[in-house]
């Protein structure tokens, strides 16, 4: 049998993929399952949307488009990116469509790091699980910044300050954050753009893939920090906003690497489904009100979780500012129950209680010091969390009466 490289071999994964394999095979067995693991609105893709594709595929919009995209939705997404980010310069030109935002991740650390050369990138831990698998897939050095329960899970500036060497070459960044739901506000992106102002050389990935559900004040890009723009890889898409995911697409804005995205895209997808770029095109030009009515539901339900969280024994949640992620520590519960740790927690609560969540460490090495936490991704419906959280409540009771 011929093997499979190294890097294959090593090749990190989203653990929350694995976990809902998991939660189907128990649920198929007939067990009943209360899920918190799918990072994905509940919700179909608005109306407008459907009615767009479906006139795309009517219409004969079958073929290859240019690899950055249909011109259009280049257009279009300049000036919606542009609107989101307090009216910051965005051209058509400097915008490249892809099938989701995903893919930007790997090209932009493909575009500004070299194989085996010790380029690093600093990246958020806890984060989403694909920044550091893409990191060491192309061979670059994946340096975690801790984010701190006590900042809101922001990471300290200083801590930044910290880890950047004379081999950095990339920082990412995440606002809204996945897993957190911890927003970066003003105040620490302009400290960040101050710390990067004497290092030019250091690219900005900036994952603002959650930009329309950021809850608390007006969404802020480290793009629209004082000469940030030029060296900042916006990122964003459709998949959050209008509860389009299975469509894939997303976009991504640099004025120098837009021609190097472009180039990659020819070399692996070669462009987004023309279909959903013209859905897209309706998405994002087209009425908000089916993505104003999603994201008031999600902040509905963050504070119904955040407060029913708030009353388990052994269970602290702090509000989270955006995204559709809670992310509790459950340092007291584990405790409490006699588990070793969140995972442990978490195969009990799934195997025991029929609830399923993700654990810390499925987003990266648990950051020294800040406990034991779980994931709930609350694109949920109500009756859902309401039962999911009951039923952790009565597990923690019910085996703290065992322990003790
Ligand atoms: C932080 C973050 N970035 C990027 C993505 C990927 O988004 P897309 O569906 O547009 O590829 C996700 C999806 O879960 C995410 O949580």
């Amino acid at each position: 049998m011929p093997e499979i490289s190294r890097r294959a071999a090593n090749l990190g994964t989203e653990n929350a993929f694995v976990v809902l394999a998991e939660v189907n095979a128990l649920a198929r067995a007939g067990a009943d399952i209360v899920s918190f693991c799918i990072g994905q609105p509940d919700f179909p893709a608005p109306e407008n949307v459907q009615e767009a594709a479906i006139r795309a595929v009517r219409g004969g919009k079958h073929g290859y488009t240019p690899s950055a995209g249909i011109d259009e939705l280049r257009e279009a997404a300049a000036k919606y990116m542009s609107r989101v980010r307090g009216g910051l310069p965005i051209r058509a030109e400097d915008v490249v469509v892809g099938a989701g935002a995903k893919p930007f991740i790997a090209y932009a650390i493909l575009s500004t790091t070299d194989h085996g050369a010790g380029d690093e990138v600093i990246y958020p831990n806890p984060g989403f699980p694909i920044y550091e698998s893409q990191i060491a897939a192309h061979g670059a050095v994946p340096v975690p910044i801790h984010l701190r329960e006590a900042r809101g899970f922001a990471f300290d500036p200083a801590d930044l300050e910290g880890l950047i060497t004379p081999r950095t070459k990339l920082l990412i960044l995440n606002t809204p954050q996945n897993p957190t739901g911890g927003t970066l506000d003003r105040k620490t992106l302009e400290a960040i753009a101050a710390i990067l102002k004497p290092h030019p050389r250091i690219w900005v990935y900036a994952d603002e893939i959650y930009s329309r559900l950021a809850y608390e004040g007006e969404f802020f890009s480290i793009a629209q920090a004082p000469g940030m723009v030029e060296r900042t890889i916006i990122s964003d898409g459709a998949s959050k906003t209008w509860a389009m995911t299975g469509w894939r697409i997303g976009f991504a804005a640099n004025p120098a690497l837009a021609p190097v995205f472009t180039r990659w895209i020819t070399n692996t997808d070669s462009c987004a489904s023309q279909i959903s770029q013209w859905a897209a095109l309706e998405a994002v030009t087209g009425p908000q009100d089916a993505a104003e009515r999603m994201r008031r539901s999600f902040l509905e339900r963050r504070d119904l979780i955040v407060r029913l969280l708030n009353e388990v024994p052994g269970v602290k949640c702090l509000v989270p500012g955006g995204a559709f992620y809670a992310w509790p520590n459950v340092t007291e519960a584990c405790r409490l129950i006699g588990a070793a740790d969140s995972e442990e927690f978490r195969k009990r609560l799934l195997n025991e209680a029929g609830v399923a969540v993700l654990a810390d460490i499925h987003f990266g090495s648990r950051v020294p010091g800040e406990g034991q936490h779980v994931r709930f991704s609350y694109a949920a419906s109500k009756e859902a969390i309401e039962k999911g959280v009951a039923r952790m409540a009565e597990f923690i009771r019910r085996n703290t009466k065992k322990a003790a």
